[in-house]
C-alpha cells in the first residue's frame, strides 16, 4: 500500500456512514449553496445544473441549494423551485446524472417568509409571523433590496405553507432524489417564527418556545408523513446572525437546545448543524458547539461553517460528529473528495460568480489532474 493511501485511510472522513436510510461512502458532504443559475421564466433547473451537479457526485452526500416549495416562497432570484411539474422534470435530469456517477442528493427546501419581497411576488407583501421588518436583504432582479414589513400569516396561510412542504417532499421523491432537508436557518421563515423579537404571535405558533417552534415542528411532521423520516434531514443555524433582528444570547441558545431534544422524537436521516462562524482567517472551528448537540440530538449529525480536512478529520475522529459539510470548498473543487484523500491543495472559488455568471465560476472548475 502506497503512503498516500495509507494516510487516506487514516483520514474518519473518507470511511463509510449511513445518515438514516441514506448509505455514504464517506463523510464529506457538499453543504446547500445558492448558485442563481435558473435564469428562466420558471425558475427551472437546466442542463447546466445536472452538469454541476454530476461533477460533484464524488461527495458523500450532495444537499441542493435551497429551493422554493411554492411561489410564495421565492425571496432570491433565479432560484429554482420543487413545486411544478417543469422543476420536477428538472430535478430528475440532475439527479439522474448524480446518480448515474454513483452519487446521493438530497432537495433542500426553502421558504423565505418575511424576508422577501414584493418584487419576487408579483407585488403582493410577503408574510411572516407578524408585521415585523426582519432587516434583511434580498437579491432581486433589480440588485439586492431591504425587506419591508410583511403581512402576518394568518392560521390558514399556515397550513397552507405546512401544506406545500409537504407536496414539495412528495416532488423531490418523484424527482429521484434520495431524500430531502428542511432549510431552517438563516434571516428565512421558520428562524422567523423560531425568534421572539419577530413572532408576536399569541395564538398556537407564537408566544413561548413551544409555540413559537410549532411551525418547524408541524412541517417535520407533514414532510416524514410523507416520506419515511429517516430520508429527511433537518438544518439548523443556532449561532447564525442574519440581521440585527436577530441575536445569540443565552435565552436563543436554550430555544435550540430544547428544539434538538424534542427533535429526537421524531424519525429523522440527520441533524444538520451550521456552527458558530469563525474570527478571521486561519482560525480553526471550535468543538464546543458541537458537542454541545452532540450531547442533546440522538440521531446523525452533521458539522458545517468554516471547516478544512484536518479539522474535519479531528472533529469526525473525535466522534463530534458523524460527518462535515463544505460548502465554499465545493464550489472551486468538484473532487473535493479525491482532493482531501490525496492532500492536493484546494482551488478557490470565486465570490463575484457566487449569484451569477452562467457556467463561468459554476460548472467550469476542473478536478485536479
Ligand atoms: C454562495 C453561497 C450560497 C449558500 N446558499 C445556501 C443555501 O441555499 N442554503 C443553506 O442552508 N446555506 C447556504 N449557504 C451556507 C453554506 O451552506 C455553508 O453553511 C457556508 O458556506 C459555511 O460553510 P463553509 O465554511 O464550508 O463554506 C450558502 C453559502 C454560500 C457561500
Amino acid at each position: 500500500m502506497t503512503a498516500t493511501l495509507t494516510t487516506a485511510l487514516g483520514q474518519p472522513l473518507l470511511h463509510g456512514t449511513a445518515l438514516g436510510d441514506i448509505r455514504l461512502p464517506n463523510r464529506v458532504v457538499m453543504a446547500p449553496l445558492t448558485r442563481a443559475r435558473a435564469d428562466n421564466p420558471g425558475l427551472v433547473p437546466t442542463e447546466l445544473h445536472a452538469a454541476y451537479y454530476g461533477q460533484r457526485a464524488s461527495a458523500g452526500l450532495i444537499v441542493t441549494e435551497g429551493t422554493w416549495v411554492s411561489e410564495r416562497a421565492v425571496g432570491f432570484v433565479n432560484v429554482p423551485g420543487v413545486h411544478s411539474e417543469e422543476q420536477v422534470a428538472g430535478w430528475r435530469r440532475v439527479t439522474d446524472v448524480v446518480h448515474a456517477l454513483g452519487g446521493r442528493i438530497v432537495q433542500q427546501l426553502w421558504h423565505t417568509g418575511a424576508a422577501s419581497h414584493p418584487d419576487h411576488l408579483g407585488g403582493a407583501l410577503p408574510a411572516g409571523p407578524s408585521a415585523v421588518d426582519p432587516r434583511a436583504r434580498t437579491f432581486t432582479p433589480d440588485g439586492f433590496k431591504e425587506t419591508l414589513t410583511p403581512r402576518a400569516m394568518t392560521v390558514d396561510d399556515i397550513g397552507a405553507t405546512v401544506a406545500e412542504f409537504r407536496a414539495a417532499a412528495a416532488n423531490a421523491r418523484r424527482a429521484g432524489f434520495d431524500g430531502v432537508e428542511i432549510g431552517a436557518l438563516g434571516a428565512f421563515l421558520f428562524a422567523q417564527f423560531l425568534n421572539p423579537r419577530l413572532n408576536h404571535r399569541d395564538d398556537a405558533y407564537g408566544g413561548d418556545r413551544a409555540r413559537r417552534r410549532r411551525l418547524l415542528l408541524d412541517v417535520v411532521d407533514a414532510v416524514t408523513a410523507e416520506w419515511d423520516g429517516r430520508r429527511v434531514g433537518v438544518r439548523l443555524a443556532p449561532y447564525m446572525t442574519a440581521t440585527e433582528r436577530f441575536v445569540v444570547d443565552e435565552e436563543v441558545l436554550a430555544d435550540f437546545d430544547e428544539l434538538v431534544t424534542v427533535l429526537n422524537d421524531r424519525p429523522l436521516a440527520y441533524l444538520h448543524l451550521r456552527g458558530p462562524d469563525l474570527a478571521g482567517p486561519g482560525e480553526t472551528p471550535g468543538f464546543a458547539a458541537f458537542a454541545r448537540y452532540r450531547r442533546r440530538f440522538e440521531g446523525p449529525l452533521i458539522a458545517n461553517n468554516g471547516f478544512a480536512r484536518d479539522s474535519a478529520n479531528a472533529l469526525v475522529g473525535a466522534g463530534f460528529a458523524d460527518a462535515v459539510s463544505f460548502g465554499t470548498h465545493f464550489v472551486a473543487n468538484p473532487d473535493l473528495v479525491g482532493r482531501f484523500a490525496l492532500e492536493r491543495e484546494l482551488a478557490a472559488g470565486d465570490p463575484a460568480t457566487y449569484y451569477q455568471g452562467g457556467a463561468k465560476g459554476y460548472a467550469d472548475y476542473p478536478a485536479a489532474g
